[in-house]
């Protein structure tokens, strides 16, 4: 057998880009594997927290569903008096109702409303009616579950048991953005949408992952930015391209680039623009369908809508369309994998290999 990372049919992905072929088109296709990949890889994942900033104030509660419609586990947000952010199970430890319903800003603990059971805003049990004569009770396991929390300016992430720490995951996002005041993005609600994708999720994130297309799928977008500088840059579980502005306008303060796109495996993107961040989140739904999560957090309102990321919507639709064409050739007879452009597909390749390790 080759080297390399295997891939669910017991094929590989060559560490080597020039030898390497592409996922064999079954994995976007078959649901058997589209379960795997669920539980594997994003019960394994760091995620979004939807509109944190709900939760910014002490005995703040904001419930929310980890990667909701796809791994759905009822978590929820609780800043306790000390103004200490916490994510702690949704689910009551006595008959497992769901605890919080929606989001509340001045709560002093939660109470179950089945059957009364109280528990501190730090997820300690408190108090339960009606179970005097209860052996070994209340005990550690009557506490609801706590989950990790990693922040990123006003970004909260949460995981449940991550393949990688939050501080290694987010590492070159720290590193590569520290020219911007990231605690000062603003989140802006006029930039909250969802898009649906007749496509696999991760078709969307290959096509994410590489500038190739840009000058044949984004006529636009293409005028904004120079081609030729166009890069991409490989970290542990991310990726960040790179291109510079076509106008000394368009660029960041003090830089020549037009964005910078940052993909966090495996589903989170993280776009700079000299306006602030767009963020994508993908929500796999099925085997062919997603959904795409947009939120925004603006820096400098005056640049919104110039350059790279001045139409999003439009580059959204362009990108849509292609991948839903590819997922009617990946059901091919006639098509099983491709070759990688080791200039142009770097991402891709990567991205490829990190989900057959961990997928397999
Ligand atoms: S399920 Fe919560 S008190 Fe019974
Ligand atoms: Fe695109």
């Amino acid at each position: 057998m080759q080297d390399g990372d295997v891939c669910h049919d017991g094929r590989v992905i060559d560490p080597d880009i020039r030898s390497a072929r592409t996922l064999p088109a079954s994995f976007y296709r078959d649901p058997a594997v589209f379960e795997q990949v669920r539980e594997r890889v994003f019960a394994r994942s760091w995620q979004l927290v939807l509109d944190a900033e709900q939760a910014g104030q002490p005995g703040s509660l904001l419930p929310f569903s980890f990667l909701g419609d796809c791994v759905d586990e009822p978590l929820l947000l609780a800043r306790d008096e000390s103004g200490t952010l916490r994510a702690l199970s949704n689910v009551c430890t006595h008959r497992g109702n769901l605890l919080c319903t929606k989001a509340e800003t001045c709560a002093a603990h939660l109470r179950c409303r089945y059957h009364g059971r109280r528990f501190a805003l730090d997820g300690r049990f408190l108090s339960m009616p009606e179970f005097e004569g209860v052996r070994d009770f209340p005990s550690r396991a009557d506490d609801l579950p706590r989950v990790q929390l990693g922040q990123l300016g006003p970004l909260v992430f949460a995981a449940l048991e991550p393949a990688v720490s939050f501080e290694e995951w987010i590492a070159p996002v720290r590193k590569q953005m520290a020219f911007l005041p990231l605690e000062k993005l603003v989140p802006d609600a006029s930039g909250s949408r969802t898009y649906q994708v007749a496509a696999s999720w991760a078709l969307y994130c290959d096509n994410y992952l590489e500038g190739f297309h840009v000058p044949y799928v984004h006529a636009a977008l293409a005028k904004t930015i120079d081609y030729g500088t166009y890069r991409t840059e490989l970290f542990g579980w991310s990726s960040l391209q790179v291109a510079e502005a076509a106008a000394a306008a368009d660029a960041f303060e003090g830089s020549s680039l037009a964005a910078c796109y940052f993909f966090l495996f495996p589903n989170t993107m993280l776009n700079f623009y000299p306006w602030g961040l767009s963020i994508n989140v993908v929500v796999p739904l099925a085997v062919d369908r997603t959904r795409i999560v947009y939120r925004a957090l603006v820096l400098d309102p005056a640049k919104r809508g110039r350059g790279a990321g001045g139409d999003l919507d439009r580059v959204e639709h362009e990108d849509e369309e292609i991948v839903e064409q590819v997922q009617r050739g990946v059901r091919s007879r006639l098509y099983d994998r491709g070759r990688y452009s080791p200039a142009r597909e770097a991402g891709v390749h990567h991205f490829h290999r990190l989900l057959t390790r961990l997928a397999g």
